[in-house]
Parts: structure tokens; C-alpha cells; sequence
């Protein structure tokens, strides 16, 4: 197992297989898009099959598919169905905005994948998109529910913004009250590509949490699984559970279980931190397996204890901000 100098077990790769998307989510990168990693800077499939099998060589037993948007990229479902077929790998899962989705859903179920993140700030047409810049509500409606008929788990992420999206927090959270989906509403951070950002926060946990049991006071907390990112709570009778996810106001970083591949291949041990080791580089220099644990197995140990705090110290309203698609969020 891959244990930091804290002592922290790394069992979970967050493998983002492309920076490109199809939205333009404010709260993640302009309207212009970003400066895309170019075509012989991205791993191929064989690089990525062949780095996550060295990762779960070392004890990595769940991976999550990030971006950019996973379906951007070309035949990502064959990669997705390589990756799924590791030994050792007990949860594979995948965060998607669902545009492009719903073809893929019974290839991901036969994968084995059992879990899938969907954004999905506002149930409302005009406001998705004012929010993401682009049409297709509709699609992601009918990724939702077709994942749903197929049995596959469902986590909504709604990003919680001032004059965006207050009004749809009750709708999500009476999407549980029948359907098997958990809403999680996350406090906005800043990643959004741009140098404009806004280093105070208007939605925090608390005001969440406030707003919505003053709709629904009967609602409980229930237990938050080891190293989860949402504090859970559930309206009582109700089918899913409502999250809110403290991405700004909380740390996760003491029993933190995650590393993370960018699509060229940097390795980042934390979500704050500035580019890792080039493992494409690595692979691409002819190392070994043998040779490539090793530099996995030492560059852990520069994990820091705690990048969340590090990075609010120095954060600074006009550097420019990585976008959460750069890092695979
Ligand atoms: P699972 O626990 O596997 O379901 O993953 P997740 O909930 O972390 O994944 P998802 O891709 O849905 O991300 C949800 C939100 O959590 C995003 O806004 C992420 O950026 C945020 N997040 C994920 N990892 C971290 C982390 O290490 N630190 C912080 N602060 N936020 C994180
Ligand atoms: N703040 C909070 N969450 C963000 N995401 C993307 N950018 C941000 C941000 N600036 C979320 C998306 C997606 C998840 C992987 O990261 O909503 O669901
Ligand atoms: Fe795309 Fe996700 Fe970023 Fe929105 S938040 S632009 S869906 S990568």
C-alpha cells in the first residue's frame, strides 16, 4: 500500500483523461476555453493503461474518471473498459456532465461501473444555460435518468452560486424525496481558468445547511464514510441523501486518500499543488514498472500535510487560477 510520511494510505486515483470540455461552466473556465494541452503532450490510452496498472500494482484499488469532460475525448470508452479490467481494482467511477453520456451508459455498466458523478447545477433549461454557457439541459436530464433505469448509483454536484442557482437548492434537494440520487452542493473554490476571482465566499456550508433545514427542519445528519467529501444529511422519508461538499471552507487534507493524474500525465499528490512529476515523461524514456513505483513510491512522500491551508496563504486575487479542469477537480 502507498503510505505518505503522515502516515496516510493512498488507495485512490483521480485520473482526468482529457482537459477539454464541451461546457464552459463559469465557475471553471472561460468562455474562450483554456490553453488545451496539446495532442502529442496528452497521454495516449496505452501510456494511461499501462501508468494505472504500475498504480495499482502499489495498492491503488479505486479510480475515478475525471477532466475535462471524459467523453471529449476520443474512444474514451474503450479506455474506460482497459482501465476496468486492472487487477486489484475493487471501484471504478466516473464524474461527467452528461452531454455526452447517455450512449455509453450499458458499456459503463458492463465495466462495472456501479457510481457515477453527474454535474448538474439548476434543473432549470435557461439557467443551465446561463451557468454553463452552452445547451443541453435536456441531455443531462436523459443521462440521469437513463443511469437510473440501469441501476448505476447517482451523485449530483451542484456548485452553489450568489444569483445563479439559489432558487433551484429545494428542487434538487426534492429530487431525493423519490428518486435514488444524492444531491451534493459544493462551495464554490477558485479554479475558474481567469484571473478575476472572488476570494470570499457567498454560500458557505453553513449558510447551505441553514437555508435548506429552514424548507425541511427535520433533516438529520447521517454518518460521513472515512474520508468522504460531503458532510451527509437526509430529509427523513426521503429516498437519497443531500450532501454539501466544504471544498472552500473546510480542509480534507488529514485523512486524505487521493492522488491525481493530469491528462499529460503530471502526477499531483494535492489539489493545491503546482505541477507534480511527469510520469508521461517517465514512460516515455523507456523506465521500467520497477523504475516507475519507485518514483510514484518517493514522489508521495512530497504530499503535503495540509495544501489547502498552504494555498489560502498565498492565494491572490490576480494571479491567475488553474482551472478545475486542468487539475481533473
Ligand atoms: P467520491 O468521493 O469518489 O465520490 O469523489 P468526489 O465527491 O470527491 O468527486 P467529484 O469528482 O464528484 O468531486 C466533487 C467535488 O469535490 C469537486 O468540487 C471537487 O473538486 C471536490 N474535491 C474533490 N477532491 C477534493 C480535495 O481533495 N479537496 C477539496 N477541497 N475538494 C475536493
Ligand atoms: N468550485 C467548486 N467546484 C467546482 N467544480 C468545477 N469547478 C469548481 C469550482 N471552481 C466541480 C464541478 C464538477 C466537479 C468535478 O468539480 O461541479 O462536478
Ligand atoms: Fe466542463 Fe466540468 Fe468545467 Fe463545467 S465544471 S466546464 S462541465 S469541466
Amino acid at each position: 500500500m502507498l503510505t505518505d510520511k503522515f502516515g496516510r494510505q493512498i488507495n485512490y486515483l483521480r485520473l482526468a483523461i482529457v482537459d477539454r470540455c464541451n461546457l464552459r461552466c463559469t465557475y471553471c473556465m472561460p468562455e474562450e476555453g483554456l490553453t488545451w494541452i496539446k495532442q502529442n503532450e496528452l497521454m495516449t490510452d496505452e501510456e494511461m493503461v499501462r501508468l494505472c496498472s504500475v498504480f495499482t500494482s502499489l495498492g491503488i484499488d479505486k479510480i475515478r474518471i475525471t477532466g475535462g469532460e471524459p467523453f471529449v475525448r476520443k474512444n474514451s470508452i474503450e479506455l474506460i473498459e482497459k482501465i476496468s479490467q486492472l487487477e486489484g481494482l475493487t471501484d471504478i467511477s466516473l464524474t461527467t456532465n452528461g452531454l455526452l453520456t447517455e450512449p455509453y451508459i450499458p458499456q459503463l455498466k458492463k465495466c462495472g461501473i456501479r457510481s457515477v458523478n453527474l454535474s448538474l447545477d439548476t434543473l432549470d433549461e435557461e439557467r443551465f444555460f446561463t451557468i454553463t454557457r452552452r445547451k443541453g439541459f435536456n441531455k443531462v436530464m436523459k443521462t440521469l435518468d437513463s443511469l437510473l433505469r440501469h441501476g448505476i448509483r447517482v451523485k449530483i454536484n451542484a456548485v452553489v452560486m450568489e444569483k445563479q442557482n439559489i432558487e433551484d437548492i429545494i428542487p434538487l434537494v426534492l429530487l431525493t424525496r423519490e428518486l435514488p440520487v444524492d444531491v451534493r452542493f459544493i462551495e464554490e473554490m477558485p479554479f475558474n481558468g481567469n484571473k478575476d476571482i472572488e476570494t470570499s465566499l457567498s454560500w458557505n456550508h453553513q449558510k447551505i445547511y441553514t437555508y435548506i433545514r429552514e424548507h425541511f427542519p427535520d433533516l438529520i445528519k447521517t454518518e460521513d464514510p472515512k474520508s468522504s467529501t460531503s458532510y451527509h444529511y437526509k430529509v427523513p422519508g426521503f429516498t437519497g441523501e443531500v450532501g454539501i461538499i466544504a471544498a472552500y471552507t473546510r480542509s480534507f487534507c488529514g485523512d486524505c486518500n487521493r492522488i491525481r493524474i493530469t491528462p499529460a500525465g503530471l502526477l499531483r499528490n494535492c489539489l493545491y499543488e503546482g505541477a507534480g512529476i511527469n510520469l508521461k515523461d517517465e514512460l516515455r524514456s523507456g523506465k521500467t514498472d520497477e523504475e516507475l513505483k519507485n518514483i510514484i513510491i518517493s514522489s508521495i512522500q512530497h504530499k503535503p500535510k495540509d495544501g489547502w491551508e498552504a494555498e489560502k496563504q498565498t492565494m491572490n486575487a490576480s494571479q491567475i487560477h488553474q482551472s478545475m479542469a486542468t487539475i481533473g477537480g
